[in-house]
């Protein structure tokens, strides 16, 4: 069948993914190294963008929507099955969305751990450690270690499966999260124009929320 290209990931999709790339690596780099000043201003930058994709999930095109891939079991079971036309939408397919939903949960509740950990008389402090006693930063801080290599592990089945795309089944799914193309049916549509005013709307959010808790999440009256 006659495909052509067309464009299946908008601009903020691309550039948050590959930004996670970036700053995940760097955020173990800055703790195994003990750089505490850069971990915690990496991890609010990771903060706001999180922040963005999320509302970017209510907000943005079409393949960027939540209400777009996440679907129930029934679904899910159906493409293993392989009872799931795949060459005929564009977007995360079923079981993708698992992946995306429980990436971006993890690097969330990473992020908020983070947020709480540390010990405020000997070292780093996340901005929302005065917020609790010393006993559940403790906790939170152990944890956040730990949690570490949940997220690790869900990154590596993540490449895992993108590589499984690639050599089983010649399916190159890294050139359209660079491009934001990638080839359909003819009949296929690509995503719409980007939203330029919604993609502003949800940074300004986003900055914001990341900027009032890097402040120590200040009452706001
Ligand atoms: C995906 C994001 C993050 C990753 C992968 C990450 C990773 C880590 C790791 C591996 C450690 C343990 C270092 C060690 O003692 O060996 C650590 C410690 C710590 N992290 Fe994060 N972190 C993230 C986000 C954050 C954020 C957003 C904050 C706060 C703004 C934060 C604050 C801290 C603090 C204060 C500690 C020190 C705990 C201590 O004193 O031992 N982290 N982080
Ligand atoms: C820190 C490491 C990584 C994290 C946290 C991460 C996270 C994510 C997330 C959250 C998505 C969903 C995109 C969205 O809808 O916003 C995604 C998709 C994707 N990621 Fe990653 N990723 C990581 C590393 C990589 C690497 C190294 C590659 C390339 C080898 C890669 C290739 C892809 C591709 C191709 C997709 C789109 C999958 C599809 O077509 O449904 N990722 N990733």
């Amino acid at each position: 069948m006659a495909t052509r290209p067309v464009r299946v990931w908008d601009l903020p999709v691309r550039l948050t993914h590959w930004s996670f790339v970036v700053l995940v690596p760097a955020m173990w780099f800055t703790a195994e190294n003990s750089h505490w000043g850069w971990h915690t201003r990496l991890g609010h930058v990771l903060l706001g963008l999180i922040l963005f994709r999320i509302l970017w999930g209510f907000l943005g095109t079409s393949t960027a929507r939540f209400s777009s891939f996440v679907r129930g079991p029934r679904r899910i079971l159906a493409y293993l099955r392989g009872g799931y036309a795949e060459d005929r939408q564009i977007g995360h397919n079923p079981l993708g969305a698992l992946a995306v939903i429980a990436l971006l949960g993890v690097m969330l509740a990473q992020i908020g751990m983070g947020l709480f950990a540390g010990d405020p008389y000997d070292g780093a402090t996340g901005p929302l450690n005065p917020l609790v006693g010393v006993m559940t930063a403790d906790t939170l801080t152990d944890w956040h270690e730990a949690f570490f290599y949940v997220v690790a592990g869900l990154i590596g089945v993540h490449i895992l499966a993108i590589g499984f795309y690639a050599v089983l089944r010649m399916d190159d799914l890294v050139g359209p999260m660079i491009t934001g193309k990638r080839e359909a049916a003819a009949d296929i549509d690509g995503i719409g124009a980007m939203k330029w005013g919604r993609a502003a709307v949800c940074a300004a959010i986003a900055a914001a929320a990341a900027l009032w808790i890097w402040f120590g999440a200040p009452p706001l009256t």
